[in-house]
This record gives C-alpha cells, sequence and structure tokens, in this order.
C-alpha cells in the first residue's frame, strides 16, 4: 500500500477495529486524500476516532458505523485501496466477527468501487470458530475473477501453523500487456 498510494488518493479501511489500519491509510492518503472507515462496533469506532484525532488525522478519515457490505450507499468517488482485516477485534468481544457472506458482498461492491491499478488488501485469519469457512467462501468467489481484469494472489507462511494470511487483489490498469 505505501508503493501505491499516493497523498490526494481514496481508500476504505473496511473494518476499522481499533483504527490501526485506518491511522496508516490516513497517513499515506495526506493530504488531499480520503479513507473512509466502516465498522458494526460504536465503542471501537469511538476509540479509533480518538487515537486518529491525537495524530492529527480525523479531518482526512470519515468513519461510519455501518458493515462494509453498505459501502456503496456512502460515497460515489471510485477508490485506490481497500483493506480487510477480518475476525474479531483484538482486546474485544470474540463472537463478533466478520462473516462470510457479508464479507462477499462487500467484495463484490469493492471491486466495483475500485480505480484501475487499485488493490484490496483481505488479512484472513481462520483460527476462530467460522473462520476456515470464510477462508472457503472468500477462496471460492476470488477463484473465479476473471484473470483479465483482476489479479488475486496469497500469501501465507509455511512455518507459523494458524497465523494469518495475505490476499491481495488488483484490478489491472490496463488490459494490455497482462496474459
Ligand atoms: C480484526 S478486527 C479489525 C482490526 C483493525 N483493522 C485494527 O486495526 O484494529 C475486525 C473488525 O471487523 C468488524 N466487523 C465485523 N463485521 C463487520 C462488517 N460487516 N462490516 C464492518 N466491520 C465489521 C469487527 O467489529 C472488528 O472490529
Amino acid at each position: 500500500l505505501a508503493e501505491r498510494l499516493r497523498p490526494g488518493d481514496v481508500a476504505v479501511d473496511a473494518t476499522v477495529g481499533n483504527g490501526n489500519d485506518t491511522l496508516v491509510l490516513a497517513r499515506l492518503v495526506s493530504p488531499g486524500g480520503r479513507v473512509y472507515g466502516f465498522d458494526i462496533q460504536e465503542a471501537a469506532l469511538a476509540k479509533a476516532s480518538d487515537m486518529i484525532s491525537r495524530h492529527g488525522l480525523l479531518d482526512v478519515v470519515t468513519l461510519i458505523h455501518r458493515g462494509h457490505e453498505t459501502m456503496c450507499e456512502y460515497f460515489t468517488e471510485k477508490v485506490d485501496a481497500i483493506v480487510f482485516n477480518l475476525g474479531y477485534l483484538p482486546g474485544g468481544d470474540h463472537n463478533i466477527t466478520t462473516n462470510p457472506a457479508t464479507t462477499v458482498r462487500a467484495l463484490e461492491n469493492g471491486l466495483g468501487l475500485l480505480n484501475p491499478g487499485g488493490v484490496i488488501c483481505i488479512v484472513v485469519y481462520t483460527g476462530h470458530q467460522g473462520g476456515k469457512e470464510e477462508q472457503r467462501q472468500l477462496e471460492a468467489y476470488l477463484g473465479g475473477l476473471d484473470k483479465k481484469e483482476f489479479c488475486v494472489g496469497k500469501l501465507d507462511f509455511l512455518n507459523r501453523g494458524s497465523a494469518p494470511f495475505l490476499i491481495i487483489i488488483e484490478k489491472k490498469a490496463t488490459l494490455e500487456g497482462w496474459q
């Protein structure tokens, strides 16, 4: 993301939680850019808002207390990056997790909002209940994307048990030059 995002760009944090990823995105698109952040937990958004404010970047960020599957309702701009950090909120209620159906719906929306050359990064955790099913549905959906339009890769650890892994989706900048 640091290689791709530039001041003035638009990014989405689909799972704000404690706001760490939102802050990274806000730094990368400042000045002049915007970050839209979604979470279903109001208390998490309040905490994230305080933290981002302490870093002087709250004016760059719009925090929205809704599920990421509704992202199309909240802005009309095309976006340059979207980040998903799935699972439950560290330090929060472990029973409140992302859900495969809404995650896939958010991705469908997000892919439509992405600028050519834009990226979606998804950190996937499989250790909690429902995590493996989320991985299955996510990989089934992303594995079916048109390779002429999207490049979908996976970065996994070979020596770290049930560590999270990363999925990166790039919307091709042009159709020429790709296999
Ligand atoms: C692993 S945490 C995110 C961590 C966060 N990126 C950070 O830096 O702290 C996952 C978050 O996703 C949120 N979440 C679950 N379902 C969601 C949905 N449908 N839309 C948006 N956020 C959701 C949870 O409330 C939780 O805060």
